[in-house]
């Protein structure tokens, strides 16, 4: 998804900007420009490829002032290239645009526009924002008003900054639906724009979040917001608590190897605040549940995307064995089509890290129109899934840079345990003793995270091994199927291997026609109630000649004498499991791809936030 930042101040806006859109290169994107204002002019330089050509580009033909803006762009309309690159500017020369998401109606923009003599010189939906807002501003309006006209034009989910000669003294920016966020950040005689917060950090720590339909006007000393139909908003000022170090590598080679590595703190902050170990019992305020609500709830419908919709899978498990309630996981991209069995008493759980996935934010709002309860477990503070939800459940992991999810899978998984117990203690469906048992196990936890953290090295050596395989097969079955699916997903999507997740039930229904020497399967068998199943799902893998890695709990003598290689997780309650059993599987994707020499962070073609559907 592409990053934007954005600058009012005395000082010189180029290094802020680059140093702003270097934060967000996690985002994913295939080109790169910034714009300044200097006496009275609008200096641009933009380039296809990465950061650094623009960096260089830049050394070579310096341009400095102030306001300014810069663009990192993840191509959707108009190949990677410098003429496509954002910023763009009018044929006035005299005011210039950056952009994330879709004009819908942009052709029907520019063929009217074209049609009063502009000239386009890009293939960008983008463009037509430019020259729609010169349009208004030849008309005889301000910035501010040409701004909030073209804003209410144009149509689609977007985030636009725009900068005008005219102006000098202003940035006008304006998000419209869910095409990401954008937070502006105060500071003292000098503002910024950003569309994630550790693009600015370094600067504030006091950010607002704009919603949909809401523009800011931004000078150096003043914040103004309103709607794009004029009503003055008074926006919430929040602080943002972790620091800039959170946002960088640390002593690892790269973000995901930093994120895994971090679960153990990420999951004890997911805890904290929420469970007390004395009396037994979970608070999740935010969540704004009460008794009688959680006595009206039937059903409970669970969407989200990839990593996420693997998180919700193990989250059926544990809200149907512990708060008995009925679970269905729809992932996103399908739930708005399924015409789902909605009513006042179904609550529709979101989860998502990034909390601006178009597809789950589009299922929330199904959820919505049909009157259902709209919960999200989200990580990203301020984001859309936080803000339109009747209730949620932050995730409390800190950014997460890598774009393949790690500390903000394990995270939600606790986040649905301590619902469940909730649920199941509000709706009188579980005794004292049972309660205080399930919580007193939450305490094992991080603990029990950073034991299997300890055997790095141990999984380092099977990846050596894997490296060079083709496919791979990962079997899990009941609450560690999903882990299954889950492992599979990480290395498909950084090491760029085939690898099929699989209920192991299913095999003998056909795919274990795949099984034979060269195809390498992994077994998720830890000590839980499918231990047996999986011993024997070992066996027939074993009998076909398959290589198999298993991931076993410590001292399991049958599978260390079965299996080819064993990662070993220490014993966990078979219900947090999930939190364990995962850990060596991202550990092992990271590390294949790492051998491979493959970009970890930035895998190709993914983004962190898929904010298009
Ligand atoms: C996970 O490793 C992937 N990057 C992807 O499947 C991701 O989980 C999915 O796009 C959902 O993102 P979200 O959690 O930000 O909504």
């Amino acid at each position: 998804m592409c990053g934007i930042v954005g600058y009012v101040g005395p000082r010189d806006a180029t290094p802020i900007i680059l140093n702003g859109l270097k934060r967000l290169e996690y985002r994913g994107y295939d080109s790169a420009g910034v714009a300044v204002l200097n006496g009275g002019r609008i200096e641009v330089r933009r380039d296809a490829g990465k950061l650094s050509q623009l960096v260089d580009l830049i050394s070579k033909s310096p341009i400095e002032g102030a306001p300014g803006i810069g663009h990192t762009r993840w191509a959707t309309h108009g190949a990677p290239s410098a003429r496509n690159a954002h910023p763009h500017v009018g044929n006035s020369g005299r005011m210039v645009v950056v952009h994330n998401g879709i004009v819908e109606n942009f052709l029907e923009l520019k063929d009217e526009l074209s049609a009063e003599g502009v000239t386009f010189n890009s293939d960008t939906d983008t463009e037509t924002i430019v020259h729609l807002a010169e349009h208004h501003q030849a008309a005889g309006v301000n910035l501010e008003e040409a701004a909030r006209r073209t804003f209410n034009q144009i149509e689609g989910a977007n985030v636009v900054v725009l900068l005008s000669a005219a102006e000098p003294d202003k940035i006008v920016t304006a998000r419209i639906g869910n095409a990401g966020g954008v937070v502006i950040g105060l500071g003292e005689g000098e503002n910024f724009i950003a569309s994630d917060i550790p693009a600015i950090l370094e600067h504030t720590r006091k950010v607002i979040f704009l919603e949909s339909r809401q523009m800011a006007i931004v000078t150096c000393n003043n914040v103004r917001i309103e709607t794009l139909d004029g009503k003055v908003v008074r926006p919430e000022v929040h602080t943002i608590a972790w620091d800039a170090v959170a946002a960088e590598k640390g002593e690892f080679r790269h973000f995901m190897q930093k994120e895994i590595h971090e679960q153990v703190r990420a999951l004890t902050d997911t805890l904290a605040g929420r469970v007390d170990f004395n009396t037994g019992r979970i608070r999740l305020p935010e969540l704004n549940l009460t008794p009688e609500l959680a006595k009206r709830i039937q059903r409970i419908y669970i969407t989200a995307c990839g990593t996420a919709a693997y998180a919700g899978m193990v989250g059926k498990y544990l809200i149907e064995k512990i708060a008995r309630i009925p679970v269905e996981v729809v992932i996103g991209s399908e739930f708005r089509y399924s015409d789902p069995i909605i009513d006042s008493n179904t609550v529709v759980l979101a989860i998502s890290q990034s909390g601006e996935t178009a597809d789950t934010l589009a299922a929330m709002e199904e959820g919505r129109s049909k009157g259902a309860m709209v919960w999200s477990i989200v990580n990203a503070i301020g984001s859309q899934a936080m803000r339109v939800a009747d209730g949620y459940i932050s995730m409390q992991s800190g950014p997460e840079i890598g774009v393949a999810s790690t500390k903000a899978f394990t995270a939600p998984l606790v986040d649905q345990y301590m619902l469940a117990i909730l649920l199941a203690d509000l709706r009188g469906v579980i005794d004292d003793p049972t309660r205080r048992a399930l919580v007193a196990d939450l305490r094992l936890v991080p603990d029990l995270a950073g034991r299997v953290l300890e055997r790095d090295a141990e999984v380092e050596k099977v990846a050596h091994v894997l490296k060079d395989i083709r496919d791979c097969l990962y079997l899990g079955r009941g609450i560690n199927m999903p882990i299954a699916y889950e492992g599979a997903l990480k290395l498909k999507e950084i090491s760029y291997i085939h690898a099929e997740g699989y209920p192991a039930g299913e095999m003998k229904h056909g795919p274990i026609a795949l099984i034979d020497e060269v195809m390498p399967v992994l077994c998720i068998a830890p000590k839980d109630p499918w231990h047996e199943k999986m011993i024997s799902q070992i066996q027939q893998a074993k009998a076909r000649g398959g290589t198999v890695i298993a991931v076993a709990t410590e001292g399991d003598a049958l599978i260390k004498e079965m299996a080819d290689h064993v990662l070993w997780v220490p014993e966990a309650p078979w219900m947090l499991s999930p939190v364990i059993t995962v850990i060596p599987l991202q550990l092992l994707a990271y590390h294949i791809a790492a051998i491979r020499g493959l970009d970890v962070d930035q895998p190709r073609n993914l983004a962190k936030s898929v904010t298009v559907e």
